[in-house]
């Protein structure tokens, strides 16, 4: 049962966004708030997991089905022990068109400055840093850890200095939060040769207390940045791109709009995720995934998995973003933490 899979809407299966761990060394407010993962959080122990041989299967299985970009993410995937390892087991992968696999990474960047060149030995391709302020003071509230931005920005360059160029840096944008960040990260970034993305707030779990107040829609931010350096839209790299492509006119280079809430994305959606202890999920805003891991250790052979996975993607009718209103806010979701986004 292997080949190309496709949904109920004719969506292929073509990225896979894994997460290596539920820990993070940030507490940003939205996401891992301190009220909820405290001093005494439980988070998964060392045998929940999926090892790294475990990961590799999976992705072998995924490719066999059409995958060609896999993305790691958290947590925060940096604090995974030996994670260079697992960049280097997947980064031999080839595609099913005999490509290597388009392996990427997307860190909060507090580690980044230490280890970008051992990543990029072990054969990572790109790598996305979440940057939601360039102040201090607000980046070091927004994190709520007091982690300085300096250190983050020292982690962007040490990645384009070990050939990540161009580093892609990722703004969830908070209306009244760090909305006055927009102006400076677009000057800051300008000219550099990053990419420079703002993400419109998404109401992901259940712990970041979300309201569509602080959606701040991507058309304003393009606006306000536009005022300033006057920006014409781009043509997207690839179909289904997430990200709306913007350009500077004076040439100083590109940003990129995210906008899930005010323009859903899900009819070009063709991303399945895994969390840190080998569940599958079809949506970003799935109430439940489907345990790939019991397979794993339950001695099912490859063939058993693949149909497996064949069957929940030509079951899935995904299409949250698109739903979105007062009865799906409701709903029990999973955290972003623990998807990894
Ligand atoms: P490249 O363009 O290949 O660099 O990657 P990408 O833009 O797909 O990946 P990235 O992880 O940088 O995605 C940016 C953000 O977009 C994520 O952190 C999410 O906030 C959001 N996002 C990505 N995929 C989805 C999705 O399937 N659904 C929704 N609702 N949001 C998504
Ligand atoms: N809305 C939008 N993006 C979010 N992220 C985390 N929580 C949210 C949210 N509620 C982003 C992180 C990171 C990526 C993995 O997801 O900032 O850039
Ligand atoms: Fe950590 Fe990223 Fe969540 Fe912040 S948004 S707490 S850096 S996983
Ligand atoms: Fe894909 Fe679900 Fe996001 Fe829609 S809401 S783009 S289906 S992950």
């Amino acid at each position: 049962p292997t080949g190309e899979l496709r949904d109920t809407r004719g969506r292929l299966l073509h990225d896979l966004r894994i997460s290596v761990t539920d820990r993070c060394n940030f507490r940003c407010t939205y996401c891992m708030p301190k009220s909820m993962f405290g001093k005494d959080y439980a988070f998964l122990p060392q045998s929940s997991l999926l090892s790294f041989e475990e990961i590799l299967r999976l992705v072998g299985i995924f490719i066999a089905h059409g995958v060609e970009k896999v993305r790691l993410t958290g947590g925060e995937p940096l604090l995974r022990k030996d994670v260079e390892r697992l960049v280097g087991m997947l980064a031999s992968q080839r595609t099913l068109r005999g490509e290597p696999l388009d392996l990427t990474l997307t860190t909060n960047g507090s580690l980044l400055a230490r280890k970008a060149s051992a990543l990029r030995d072990a054969g990572l391709r790109r790598v996305t840093v979440s940057l939601d302020a360039l102040d201090d003071a607000v980046f070091r509230a927004m994190n709520d850890v007091d982690f300085p931005v300096g250190d983050v920005l020292e982690g962007v360059e040490a990645a384009a200095r070990a050939g990540f160029a161009p580093v892609k840096v990722n703004m969830v944008v908070r209306r009244g939060v760090n909305d006055a960040q927009i102006l400076p990260m677009a000057r800051h970034f300008r000219g550099t040769g990053h990419i420079l993305r703002f993400i419109e707030f998404m109401d992901v779990g259940v712990s970041n207390g979300w309201r569509m107040d602080e959606v701040l829609p991507s058309a304003e931010v393009v606006r306000r940045i536009g005022e300033h350096f006057p920006l014409e839209p781009a043509d997207p790299n690839y179909a289904g791109e997430v990200a709306e492509r913007w350009r500077y006119l004076d040439g100083a280079g590109e940003i990129g709009v995210i906008s899930s809430v005010t323009q859903p994305f899900c009819s070009g959606c063709t991303r399945a995720r895994l969390s840190t202890e080998g569940r599958l999920y079809t949506c970003l805003f799935a109430e439940r995934g489907h345990d790939l891991r019991a397979l794993l250790r339950g001695g099912r052979s490859d063939e058993e998995i693949a149909g497996a996975i064949a069957q929940l993607w030509g079951r899935r009718a995904d299409r949250y973003s698109e739903l979105r209103s007062a009865d799906t806010a409701t709903l029990r979701r999973i955290e972003m933490s623990y998807i990894g986004g």
